[in-house]
């Protein structure tokens, strides 16, 4: 049995891996450590129950770290706590090094002093495990004929986001190398499915078509990203944690490159297809396109690209393939169509989010006013 502390389980993979843990392995205890910023939401977390704990507090803060791993007996944290939005990042990086560098530091360092002092009257009786969570965008930006990126690959940050999560990336390894803490990194592409925020591309291009305004794809749409189903991500980080190497770093993708224009087309055409199957759609979502037998496709609009947008992700994921058998199993069509269901069904979790004020705000200023959406 282990006992797992979940940081940012609230947000958009937290939230679907402790789901998936939860369900995977019934006899662990999980404790979410969750500080609730814009990007968390209760709903997408289960009802609490003696299985699991929520507990809302901030990684920054090293003494409450402390105090929980040392209550619970934490023996396995998986950090995926961050600020993740790239566009917020380029507005604000502050928060992105408070958060993503000084709030990982906190979360090593309560971790190296809480399971160091249980070490000095010998080996700790459970295996210890401290897993990072971390993204491809570290590497940087590839040109179109560049292989896709391994993990010795150097890195080469470009946005204070990915700057901010290359920088929590070295102080893990370095708490490996110093301290011989039981370190796993994981560098992960895109992710989609259910609970995603919708200010990301996919679910914002959704709840942007289901209420009828259009869909501003950056520059000319061309940017290419390596995108992976949320469950695959699970199965991946279950795989890390389970059989991966202390020290070691795990990259996972699923070797699906699309450019965005692609994958909005292809979002497109699976809720034009959702709406044709089901007649009761255009009424209840009466503002969406194919409700008026318009063509969802027909609410592409292009505007103006974001800066220092980095071209193309591409990662190959074959060590973790090779060494722990992991495999990715969600097909993209598929899962783009689930996802499309998913938001159809679940408008409540949503439209909460699109009624808040922090939300609508941050609408207004990316895009201009929410009417010329
Ligand atoms: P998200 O923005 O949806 O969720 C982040 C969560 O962290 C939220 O619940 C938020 O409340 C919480 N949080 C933020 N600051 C905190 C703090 N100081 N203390 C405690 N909790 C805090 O992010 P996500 O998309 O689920 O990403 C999770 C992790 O995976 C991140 O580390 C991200 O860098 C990484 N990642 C994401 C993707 C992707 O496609 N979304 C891909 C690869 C890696
Ligand atoms: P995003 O979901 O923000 O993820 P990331 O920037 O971490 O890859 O964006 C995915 C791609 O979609 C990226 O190339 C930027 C582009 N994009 C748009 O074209 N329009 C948008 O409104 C958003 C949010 C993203």
């Amino acid at each position: 049995m282990s006992r797992l502390l979940v940081t940012g389980g609230a947000g958009f993979i937290g939230a679907n891996f402790v789901r998936y843990w939860l369900e995977h392995h019934p006899e662990d205890r999980v404790v979410v450590l969750d500080a609730l910023t814009y990007a968390g939401n209760r709903s997408s977390l289960p009802p609490e129950d003696e299985r699991w704990r929520w507990v809302e507090g901030d990684v920054v803060d090293r003494a409450g770290n402390e105090q929980l791993l040392r209550e619970e007996e934490i023996d396995t944290v998986v950090h995926f706590a961050a600020e993740s939005h790239v566009d917020r990042s380029i507005e604000s990086p502050q928060r992105f090094v408070e958060v993503n560098v000084v709030g990982t530091n906190a979360l090593l360092e309560a971790v190296r002093r809480v399971w160091g002092e249980s070490e000095e009257g010998g080996l700790s009786p459970t295996p210890r495990r401290f897993h990072h969570v971390s993204t491809d965008e570290v590497y940087g930006s590839l040109g179109p004929a560049d292989p896709p990126v391994r993990e010795a690959t150097p890195y080469a940050p470009n946005s204070p986001y990915a700057a901010s999560k290359a920088a929590a990336d070295h102080l893990v390894r370095a708490y490996f190398e110093t301290y011989r803490l039981p370190v796993t990194l994981s560098n992960c592409s895109n992710n989609y499915g259910p609970y995603h925020y919708p200010e990301k591309l996919i679910p914002l291009f959704i709840v942007n078509l289901l209420e009828g305004r259009e869909l501003p794809v950056y520059g000319a749409g061309i940017n290419v990203r390596d995108w992976l189903h949320v469950e695959d991500h699970c199965r991946g980080l279950e795989a890390i944690l389970l059989r991966g190497l202390p020290g070691e770093t795990y990259n996972v993708g699923s070797r699906n490159e699309r450019t965005n224009l692609e994958v909005v087309e292809g979002l497109c055409d699976a809720v034009d297809r959702a709406f044709a199957a089901e007649p009761e759609l255009s009424k209840h979502f009466a503002s969406a396109p194919p409700a008026a037998g318009v063509p969802s496709r027909s609410k592409i609009h292009f505007v103006k690209d974001r800066p220092g947008h980095d071209l193309r992700y591409a990662i190959d994921p074959s060590k973790l393939e090779r060494e722990l058998g992991w495999s990715p199993r969600v097909e993209f069509d598929e899962g783009l169509a689930a996802t499309v269901r998913w938001y159809l069904d679940h408008e409540r979790w949503w439209r909460e989010i699109l009624g808040r004020g922090g939300y609508r705000g941050w609408i207004a200023r990316q895009y201009g006013r929410p009417s010329e959406l």
